[in-house]
């Protein structure tokens, strides 16, 4: 079938963060090549009629969304998804809905309270009034920037009174490319990424993955800005992925599913997505994010997970086309 490949225009100079959607494209491109799909690529950017038209000239059957942000802002997201839906052009992954909900990490902690789904406490550093009611060690986290965005060790701060948030929101001010952001409660254990895949029988969750800190010394142990894009830094040599869990994990993985999957009913999410997790000192799970669009590049968490459950990329691929075709179907 066609299938158009849409992916946010990355401006020329953009950082590693930013190129990475062009990598995903190429990669995604040729293995629907090799499932025998007739793609196109189709860059965009603000001009949403004209990229609309140039979108239906290719006659997709299905748009393969990338669009991870536009004019550099994350909080953007759902543009596309959003206009796919309104003409009825069907497309992978989440709806415009669960994209814009999961990619606001204020709205989606509010909405996983809701859920008594476990996120970190945390205080809105644009609501003036905030006050500080469990003192003690926070991370400074953007409300609608992903891919760790400005986020590196001096984002985890003590935080002791409302006096000290009034002073991480100066400090902070200019940090996060959006003006949105908070302090989360520090949750200083295990971290955990979660992958679930759609499938014929339902969401599925994928072999969960640990990252593993070494040598960090002093720093606090989190996968930051470095760590995810400086390639030579000490940060990304020293957090790697495991698969590999001895028997007394096996508890602690079943809630991670369960939460992982309760994310997902919660959020209606479609497709594919990863949840990001830590662990506290007593074992208790807690979702930092959860990622509508989690990157599918072949070195990323996603296909990693895929990979250590069996699934070769063509066939990850077939099922988020498969479940888009399907949604497509249901509505119409
Ligand atoms: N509350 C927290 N406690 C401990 N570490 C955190 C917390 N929030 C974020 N981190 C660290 O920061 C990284 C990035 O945060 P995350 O919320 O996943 O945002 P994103 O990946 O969208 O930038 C996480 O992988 C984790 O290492
Ligand atoms: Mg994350």
């Amino acid at each position: 079938m066609n299938v158009c490949v849409l992916h946010n225009n990355v401006a020329p100079g953009a950082g590693p963060d930013e190129q990475d959607v062009l990598v995903q494209a190429a990669e995604i491109s040729e293995t629907l090549k090799r499932l025998g799909h007739a793609v196109c690529r189709v860059a965009a950017d603000l001009d949403c009629a004209q990229v609309l038209s140039t979108i239906r000239r290719t006659q997709p059957a299905v748009v393969f969304n990338l669009v991870e942000s536009l004019a550099g802002s994350d909080a953007l997201i759902h543009v596309y998804p959003a206009l796919l839906e309104a003409v009825g052009i069907p497309f992978t992954g989440s709806s415009a809905a669960a994209l814009f909900l999961t990619s606001d990490k204020l709205i989606a902690k509010r909405l996983m309270a809701c859920a008594v789904i476990p996120t970190p406490a945390h205080i809105d550093l644009n609501d003036p009034l905030a006050c500080v009611s469990a003192p003690g060690t926070c991370i400074i986290k953007s409300a609608t920037e992903h891919a760790s965005a400005g986020l590196e060790a001096d984002c985890v701060v003590e935080i002791g009174s409302t006096a000290d948030a009034a002073a991480a929101r100066r400090k902070f001010a200019q940090r996060f490319r959006s003006g949105r952001f908070f302090v989360e409660a520090f949750i200083a254990g295990r971290e955990f990424n979660l992958s679930i895949l759609d499938g014929p029988g339902g969401p599925e969750v994928l072999a969960p993955a640990e990252i593993m800190f070494t040598n960090f010394g002093d720093r606090p142990a989190i996968v930051g800005y470095s760590a995810k894009w400086s390639e030579s830094s000490p940060e990304y040599i020293n957090t790697q992925r495991s698969f590999a869990f001895g028997d007394t994990d096996l508890t602690l993985l079943e809630s991670l599913k369960a939460a992982a999957l309760a994310c997902w009913r919660e959020f209606s999410l479609r497709g594919y997505a990863r949840v990001d997790f830590r662990v506290d000192a007593h074992n208790r799970p807690w979702v930092l994010e959860i990622n509508a669009n989690p990157c599918l590049s072949i070195d990323a968490g996603f296909m990693a997970a895929a990979g250590q459950s069996g699934y070769a990329p063509e066939a990850v691929i077939e099922r988020i086309l498969h479940a888009a075709v399907l949604k497509q179907e249901a509505v119409s």
